[in-house]
Protein backbone atom coordinates (compact mmCIF):
# COMPACT_ATOMS: atom_id res chain seq x y z
CA UNK A 1 0.00 0.00 0.00
CA UNK A 2 0.96 3.45 -0.56
CA UNK A 3 2.43 5.84 1.76
CA UNK A 4 1.43 8.82 0.95
CA UNK A 5 3.13 10.64 4.26
CA UNK A 6 6.29 10.23 2.21
CA UNK A 7 7.84 13.44 0.38
CA UNK A 8 9.19 12.87 -2.69
CA UNK A 9 11.43 15.15 -4.91
CA UNK A 10 8.80 15.87 -7.57
CA UNK A 11 11.31 18.48 -9.10
CA UNK A 12 11.05 18.13 -12.90
CA UNK A 13 7.31 19.18 -12.70
CA UNK A 14 5.72 22.27 -13.64
CA UNK A 15 4.32 22.45 -10.38
CA UNK A 16 7.30 22.38 -8.84
CA UNK A 17 9.52 24.00 -11.48
CA UNK A 18 7.12 27.35 -10.81
CA UNK A 19 9.15 27.78 -7.42
CA UNK A 20 12.46 26.27 -8.63
CA UNK A 21 15.37 27.34 -6.54
CA UNK A 22 12.98 29.35 -4.12
CA UNK A 23 11.33 28.40 -0.61
CA UNK A 24 7.89 28.42 -1.96
CA UNK A 25 5.54 25.49 -1.61
CA UNK A 26 3.97 24.58 -4.59
CA UNK A 27 -0.08 24.41 -3.97
CA UNK A 28 -1.30 25.80 -7.12
CA UNK A 29 -1.69 22.95 -10.50
CA UNK A 30 -3.56 20.11 -10.18
CA UNK A 31 -1.22 17.55 -9.83
CA UNK A 32 -0.61 15.46 -6.29
CA UNK A 33 2.85 15.31 -4.63
CA UNK A 34 2.59 11.45 -4.86
CA UNK A 35 3.39 8.89 -6.57
CA UNK A 36 0.87 7.13 -9.40
CA UNK A 37 -0.54 3.23 -8.34
CA UNK A 38 2.47 0.49 -8.69
CA UNK A 39 0.08 -1.16 -10.87
CA UNK A 40 0.01 1.69 -13.69
CA UNK A 41 4.11 2.16 -13.62
CA UNK A 42 4.18 -1.90 -14.06
CA UNK A 43 1.77 -1.96 -16.79
CA UNK A 44 3.74 0.88 -18.13
CA UNK A 45 7.14 -0.65 -17.83
CA UNK A 46 6.05 -4.06 -19.12
CA UNK A 47 5.16 -1.93 -21.99
CA UNK A 48 7.67 -0.64 -23.04
CA UNK A 49 9.38 -3.90 -23.10
CA UNK A 50 7.88 -4.37 -26.39
CA UNK A 51 9.39 -1.88 -27.81
CA UNK A 52 6.17 -1.16 -29.77
CA UNK A 53 5.46 2.33 -30.10
CA UNK A 54 3.78 2.67 -33.65
CA UNK A 55 -0.01 4.33 -33.99
CA UNK A 56 -2.32 2.18 -32.10
CA UNK A 57 -6.07 2.11 -31.54
CA UNK A 58 -7.58 1.31 -28.10
CA UNK A 59 -6.71 -1.94 -26.67
CA UNK A 60 -9.79 -3.85 -26.76
CA UNK A 61 -9.01 -5.45 -23.08
CA UNK A 62 -9.07 -0.90 -22.40
CA UNK A 63 -12.52 -0.47 -23.90
CA UNK A 64 -13.83 -3.41 -21.79
CA UNK A 65 -12.31 -2.29 -18.37
CA UNK A 66 -13.90 1.42 -19.21
CA UNK A 67 -17.62 0.18 -20.03
CA UNK A 68 -17.23 -2.03 -17.09
CA UNK A 69 -16.57 0.88 -14.51
CA UNK A 70 -19.01 2.99 -16.20
CA UNK A 71 -21.96 -0.10 -15.79
CA UNK A 72 -19.97 -1.17 -12.25
CA UNK A 73 -20.00 2.67 -10.64
CA UNK A 74 -23.05 4.04 -12.29
CA UNK A 75 -25.28 1.24 -13.54
CA UNK A 76 -24.56 3.74 -16.83
CA UNK A 77 -24.68 1.71 -20.30
CA UNK A 78 -22.56 2.35 -22.80
CA UNK A 79 -21.39 0.56 -25.97
CA UNK A 80 -18.12 0.33 -27.54
CA UNK A 81 -18.68 2.70 -30.49
CA UNK A 82 -20.25 5.30 -28.45
CA UNK A 83 -16.56 5.30 -26.60
CA UNK A 84 -13.66 7.54 -28.24
CA UNK A 85 -10.75 8.18 -26.42
CA UNK A 86 -8.48 11.32 -26.50
CA UNK A 87 -5.08 12.66 -25.31
CA UNK A 88 -6.63 14.69 -22.86
CA UNK A 89 -10.14 16.26 -21.61
CA UNK A 90 -9.13 19.78 -22.20
CA UNK A 91 -8.56 18.61 -25.11
CA UNK A 92 -12.36 16.84 -25.50
CA UNK A 93 -14.01 20.06 -24.50
CA UNK A 94 -12.15 22.14 -27.31
CA UNK A 95 -13.20 19.62 -30.00
CA UNK A 96 -17.12 19.12 -28.51
CA UNK A 97 -17.00 23.21 -28.97
CA UNK A 98 -15.54 23.60 -32.24
CA UNK A 99 -17.85 20.37 -33.95
CA UNK A 100 -20.85 21.18 -32.19
CA UNK A 101 -21.61 24.56 -31.66
CA UNK A 102 -22.00 26.62 -34.76
CA UNK A 103 -20.55 30.42 -35.08
CA UNK A 104 -23.13 32.83 -33.92
CA UNK A 105 -23.84 30.17 -31.23
CA UNK A 106 -23.34 30.71 -27.41
CA UNK A 107 -22.00 28.52 -24.56
CA UNK A 108 -22.92 29.01 -20.97
CA UNK A 109 -20.87 27.83 -17.95
CA UNK A 110 -21.27 28.55 -14.13
CA UNK A 111 -18.40 30.40 -12.61
CA UNK A 112 -16.02 30.25 -11.12
CA UNK A 113 -14.84 27.42 -13.25
CA UNK A 114 -11.61 25.48 -14.25
CA UNK A 115 -10.07 27.99 -16.30
CA UNK A 116 -9.84 26.30 -19.65
CA UNK A 117 -13.56 26.74 -19.81
CA UNK A 118 -12.96 30.14 -20.30
CA UNK A 119 -10.72 29.97 -22.58
CA UNK A 120 -12.89 26.81 -25.16
CA UNK A 121 -15.48 29.78 -26.74
CA UNK A 122 -12.25 32.31 -27.60
CA UNK A 123 -10.29 29.40 -29.08
CA UNK A 124 -13.42 29.22 -31.09
CA UNK A 125 -14.38 32.59 -31.33
CA UNK A 126 -17.58 31.50 -29.82
CA UNK A 127 -19.24 33.68 -27.24
CA UNK A 128 -19.49 32.49 -23.63
CA UNK A 129 -22.08 33.07 -20.77
CA UNK A 130 -21.14 33.47 -17.43
CA UNK A 131 -23.65 32.17 -15.02
CA UNK A 132 -22.00 33.23 -11.61
CA UNK A 133 -22.47 31.50 -8.69
CA UNK A 134 -23.64 32.91 -5.27
CA UNK A 135 -20.26 32.39 -3.15
CA UNK A 136 -22.21 34.24 -0.07
CA UNK A 137 -24.24 31.75 0.67
CA UNK A 138 -24.42 28.12 -0.52
CA UNK A 139 -22.35 28.10 -3.76
CA UNK A 140 -25.57 26.08 -5.25
CA UNK A 141 -25.59 25.68 -9.12
CA UNK A 142 -27.11 29.06 -11.08
CA UNK A 143 -30.07 27.44 -12.27
CA UNK A 144 -32.42 29.96 -12.36
CA UNK A 145 -29.15 32.67 -14.05
CA UNK A 146 -29.31 29.42 -16.61
CA UNK A 147 -32.54 29.47 -17.42
CA UNK A 148 -33.13 33.67 -17.58
CA UNK A 149 -29.51 33.86 -19.83
CA UNK A 150 -30.90 30.95 -22.27
CA UNK A 151 -31.68 32.40 -25.63
CA UNK A 152 -32.38 31.22 -29.09
CA UNK A 153 -28.84 31.13 -29.77
CA UNK A 154 -27.81 29.40 -26.61
CA UNK A 155 -26.15 26.23 -27.96
CA UNK A 156 -23.93 24.06 -25.51
CA UNK A 157 -23.70 24.13 -21.44
CA UNK A 158 -20.66 23.53 -20.20
CA UNK A 159 -20.79 21.98 -16.94
CA UNK A 160 -17.86 20.80 -14.54
CA UNK A 161 -19.07 18.14 -12.61
CA UNK A 162 -18.28 17.91 -9.70
CA UNK A 163 -16.98 21.08 -9.68
CA UNK A 164 -13.90 22.26 -10.04
CA UNK A 165 -12.79 25.12 -8.40
CA UNK A 166 -15.32 25.07 -5.82
CA UNK A 167 -15.24 21.36 -4.80
CA UNK A 168 -18.68 20.40 -5.03
CA UNK A 169 -20.58 17.46 -5.59
CA UNK A 170 -23.81 18.32 -7.74
CA UNK A 171 -26.83 17.34 -5.98
CA UNK A 172 -29.64 15.06 -8.08
CA UNK A 173 -31.68 18.35 -7.37
CA UNK A 174 -29.02 20.70 -9.32
CA UNK A 175 -28.54 18.05 -11.68
CA UNK A 176 -32.22 17.26 -12.44
CA UNK A 177 -32.80 20.92 -12.62
CA UNK A 178 -30.13 22.14 -15.04
CA UNK A 179 -30.39 18.63 -17.18
CA UNK A 180 -35.05 19.33 -17.56
CA UNK A 181 -34.00 22.98 -18.84
CA UNK A 182 -31.51 21.99 -21.17
CA UNK A 183 -33.88 19.26 -22.57
CA UNK A 184 -36.97 22.00 -22.51
CA UNK A 185 -34.69 24.37 -24.79
CA UNK A 186 -33.16 21.54 -26.71
CA UNK A 187 -29.34 22.83 -24.96
CA UNK A 188 -26.08 20.36 -25.58
CA UNK A 189 -24.26 19.95 -22.38
CA UNK A 190 -20.64 19.19 -22.41
CA UNK A 191 -20.24 17.55 -19.13
CA UNK A 192 -16.61 17.15 -17.70
CA UNK A 193 -16.32 14.30 -15.19
CA UNK A 194 -12.67 14.15 -14.36
CA UNK A 195 -12.91 14.31 -10.94
CA UNK A 196 -15.52 12.14 -10.40
CA UNK A 197 -13.69 9.60 -8.64
CA UNK A 198 -12.35 11.51 -6.35
CA UNK A 199 -15.48 12.57 -3.85
CA UNK A 200 -15.46 12.49 -0.11
CA UNK A 201 -17.55 11.23 2.42
CA UNK A 202 -19.06 8.57 1.13
CA UNK A 203 -20.96 10.97 -1.33
CA UNK A 204 -21.82 9.53 -5.39
CA UNK A 205 -21.24 11.13 -8.51
CA UNK A 206 -23.92 11.50 -10.93
CA UNK A 207 -22.96 11.28 -14.25
CA UNK A 208 -25.72 13.43 -16.23
CA UNK A 209 -26.34 10.33 -18.59
CA UNK A 210 -28.13 8.82 -15.54
CA UNK A 211 -29.88 11.80 -14.67
CA UNK A 212 -32.31 11.34 -17.17
CA UNK A 213 -31.87 9.15 -19.75
CA UNK A 214 -33.13 11.77 -22.85
CA UNK A 215 -30.43 13.48 -22.18
CA UNK A 216 -28.12 11.43 -23.82
CA UNK A 217 -28.96 12.19 -27.20
CA UNK A 218 -27.73 16.14 -26.55
CA UNK A 219 -24.38 14.75 -24.17
CA UNK A 220 -20.97 14.58 -24.25
CA UNK A 221 -19.09 12.98 -21.34
CA UNK A 222 -15.61 13.18 -20.92
CA UNK A 223 -13.72 11.47 -18.29
CA UNK A 224 -10.55 10.37 -17.60
CA UNK A 225 -7.60 8.94 -15.02
CA UNK A 226 -5.13 11.92 -15.12
CA UNK A 227 -6.45 13.50 -11.94
CA UNK A 228 -7.40 10.74 -9.93
CA UNK A 229 -4.17 8.46 -10.63
CA UNK A 230 -1.84 11.33 -10.17
CA UNK A 231 -0.56 10.66 -14.31
CA UNK A 232 -1.89 13.96 -16.03
CA UNK A 233 1.44 14.39 -17.75
CA UNK A 234 0.72 10.94 -19.42
CA UNK A 235 -2.73 12.29 -21.05
CA UNK A 236 -5.07 10.47 -21.95
CA UNK A 237 -9.01 10.50 -21.70
CA UNK A 238 -12.34 9.26 -22.94
CA UNK A 239 -15.11 11.24 -24.71
CA UNK A 240 -18.57 9.42 -24.52
CA UNK A 241 -21.45 10.40 -27.12
CA UNK A 242 -24.46 8.04 -27.36
CA UNK A 243 -25.80 10.66 -30.27
CA UNK A 244 -24.48 8.94 -33.59
CA UNK A 245 -24.34 12.29 -35.22
CA UNK A 246 -23.06 13.88 -32.51
CA UNK A 247 -20.53 11.67 -31.95
CA UNK A 248 -19.32 12.27 -35.85
CA UNK A 249 -19.29 15.88 -35.58
CA UNK A 250 -16.78 15.62 -32.60
CA UNK A 251 -14.94 12.95 -34.58
CA UNK A 252 -14.82 15.48 -38.02
CA UNK A 253 -13.59 18.54 -35.62
CA UNK A 254 -10.78 16.30 -34.27
CA UNK A 255 -9.53 15.34 -37.50
CA UNK A 256 -5.88 17.22 -37.75
CA UNK A 257 -6.04 18.83 -34.58
CA UNK A 258 -6.06 15.89 -32.35
CA UNK A 259 -3.22 13.50 -32.65
CA UNK A 260 -4.02 10.06 -32.25
CA UNK A 261 -3.77 8.65 -28.60
CA UNK A 262 -0.22 8.09 -27.03
CA UNK A 263 0.41 4.07 -26.79
CA UNK A 264 1.66 4.59 -23.25
CA UNK A 265 -1.39 6.71 -22.34
CA UNK A 266 -3.65 3.32 -23.91
CA UNK A 267 -1.34 0.95 -20.97
CA UNK A 268 -1.56 3.68 -17.84
CA UNK A 269 -5.50 4.88 -18.70
CA UNK A 270 -5.87 0.59 -18.71
CA UNK A 271 -4.08 -0.31 -15.17
CA UNK A 272 -5.25 2.75 -13.60
CA UNK A 273 -9.07 1.85 -14.27
CA UNK A 274 -8.42 -1.82 -13.94
CA UNK A 275 -6.40 -2.23 -11.21
CA UNK A 276 -5.93 1.62 -8.82
CA UNK A 277 -9.56 0.92 -6.66
CA UNK A 278 -7.41 -0.33 -3.73
CA UNK A 279 -4.96 3.10 -4.20
CA UNK A 280 -7.63 5.13 -5.01
CA UNK A 281 -9.52 4.17 -1.83
CA UNK A 282 -6.23 4.83 0.30
CA UNK A 283 -5.84 7.95 -1.43
CA UNK A 284 -8.98 9.22 -0.68
CA UNK A 285 -8.68 8.48 3.04
CA UNK A 286 -5.66 10.25 3.41
CA UNK A 287 -6.92 13.47 0.77
CA UNK A 288 -10.08 13.49 3.48
CA UNK A 289 -7.59 13.53 6.29
CA UNK A 290 -5.65 16.45 4.67
CA UNK A 291 -8.82 18.04 3.71
CA UNK A 292 -10.46 18.33 7.64
CA UNK A 293 -6.95 18.93 8.64
CA UNK A 294 -6.79 22.01 6.52
CA UNK A 295 -10.86 23.64 7.08
CA UNK A 296 -9.58 22.83 11.04
CA UNK A 297 -6.34 25.00 10.29
CA UNK A 298 -7.90 27.63 7.94
CA UNK A 299 -10.91 28.23 10.42
CA UNK A 300 -8.87 29.25 13.22
CA UNK A 301 -7.09 32.13 10.71
CA UNK A 302 -9.26 35.43 10.51
CA UNK A 303 -10.04 36.54 7.16
CA UNK A 304 -9.89 33.50 5.53
CA UNK A 305 -12.67 31.03 5.20
CA UNK A 306 -13.11 27.89 3.13
CA UNK A 307 -15.86 26.32 1.09
CA UNK A 308 -16.46 22.57 2.09
CA UNK A 309 -14.84 20.44 0.21
CA UNK A 310 -16.87 17.63 -1.10
CA UNK A 311 -15.02 16.83 -3.91
CA UNK A 312 -11.50 16.96 -5.71
CA UNK A 313 -8.39 17.93 -3.62
CA UNK A 314 -8.50 22.02 -4.01
CA UNK A 315 -9.60 23.96 -1.42
CA UNK A 316 -11.47 26.95 -2.52
CA UNK A 317 -9.93 29.74 -0.13
CA UNK A 318 -12.51 32.79 0.03
CA UNK A 319 -9.96 35.45 1.31
CA UNK A 320 -11.88 38.79 0.25
CA UNK A 321 -11.69 40.20 3.80
CA UNK A 322 -7.78 40.37 3.76
CA UNK A 323 -8.51 42.99 1.14
CA UNK A 324 -4.91 42.10 -0.44
CA UNK A 325 -4.12 43.77 -3.51
CA UNK A 326 -2.03 41.38 -4.99
CA UNK A 327 -3.72 37.89 -3.10
CA UNK A 328 -1.25 35.90 -5.18
CA UNK A 329 2.08 37.86 -4.57
CA UNK A 330 1.37 37.98 -1.05
CA UNK A 331 0.82 34.23 -0.10
CA UNK A 332 4.21 33.63 -2.50
CA UNK A 333 6.02 35.96 -0.40
CA UNK A 334 4.72 33.95 2.45
CA UNK A 335 6.44 30.63 0.98
CA UNK A 336 3.01 29.42 -0.48
CA UNK A 337 2.37 29.22 -4.34
CA UNK A 338 -1.84 29.11 -4.64
CA UNK A 339 -3.75 29.31 -7.50
CA UNK A 340 -5.49 33.15 -8.17
CA UNK A 341 -9.06 32.55 -8.03
CA UNK A 342 -8.99 36.14 -10.78
CA UNK A 343 -8.00 32.93 -13.31
CA UNK A 344 -10.78 31.35 -12.54
CA UNK A 345 -13.46 34.11 -12.28
CA UNK A 346 -13.40 34.06 -8.85
CA UNK A 347 -11.30 37.38 -8.05
CA UNK A 348 -11.06 37.49 -4.00
CA UNK A 349 -10.32 34.10 -3.44
CA UNK A 350 -7.54 31.13 -3.75
CA UNK A 351 -7.13 27.63 -4.15
CA UNK A 352 -5.10 25.32 -2.59
CA UNK A 353 -4.09 22.13 -3.72
CA UNK A 354 -3.87 20.10 -0.38
CA UNK A 355 -2.93 16.59 -2.25
CA UNK A 356 0.55 16.26 -0.70
CA UNK A 357 2.33 14.35 2.36
CA UNK A 358 0.54 16.08 5.69
CA UNK A 359 4.11 17.90 6.81
CA UNK A 360 3.87 19.89 3.45
CA UNK A 361 0.29 21.14 4.12
CA UNK A 362 1.35 21.88 8.00
CA UNK A 363 4.09 24.25 6.87
CA UNK A 364 2.01 25.76 4.42
CA UNK A 365 -0.72 26.01 6.61
CA UNK A 366 1.73 28.11 9.09
CA UNK A 367 3.08 29.94 6.77
CA UNK A 368 -0.59 31.26 5.50
CA UNK A 369 -1.14 31.98 8.85
CA UNK A 370 1.68 33.81 10.18
CA UNK A 371 1.62 36.14 7.16
CA UNK A 372 -2.10 36.10 7.83
CA UNK A 373 -1.42 37.67 11.44
C1 LIG B 1 -12.18 20.07 -14.35
C2 LIG B 1 -10.92 19.68 -15.07
N1 LIG B 1 -11.00 19.28 -16.34
C3 LIG B 1 -9.90 18.92 -17.03
C4 LIG B 1 -8.64 18.97 -16.45
C5 LIG B 1 -7.44 18.61 -17.24
O1 LIG B 1 -7.65 17.47 -17.98
P1 LIG B 1 -6.61 16.94 -19.05
O2 LIG B 1 -5.25 17.03 -18.42
O3 LIG B 1 -7.05 15.54 -19.31
O4 LIG B 1 -6.73 17.81 -20.25
C6 LIG B 1 -8.53 19.41 -15.12
C7 LIG B 1 -7.20 19.54 -14.51
O5 LIG B 1 -7.03 20.05 -13.45
C8 LIG B 1 -9.70 19.76 -14.42
O6 LIG B 1 -9.65 20.16 -13.15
Amino acid sequence: MPDFDVVLDRRGSTKWDKYRDTDVLPMWIADMDFNPPTAVIDQIQSYVATQMFGYADPPSELIYVVLNYLEETYAWQVNADDLLFIPGVVSGLNVACRGLVAPGETLLTATPIYYPFLDVPKNMDRELIRLPVDMDRDYRYPVYELEAAITPDSRMLLLCNPFNPVGRVLTPSELGDIVSLCLEHDLLICSDEIHCQLIFDDRQHIPVAKVDSRIEENLVTLMGPGKTYNMAGIGGGVAIIKNPAMREKFAEASEGIMGSINVIAYQAMLAAYRDGEPWRMELIRYLQNNRDYLAQRIRKIPGISMNPVEATYLAWLDVRPLALEDPLAFFESAGVGLSDGAQFAGPGFMRLNFACPRVILTEACDRIERAVS
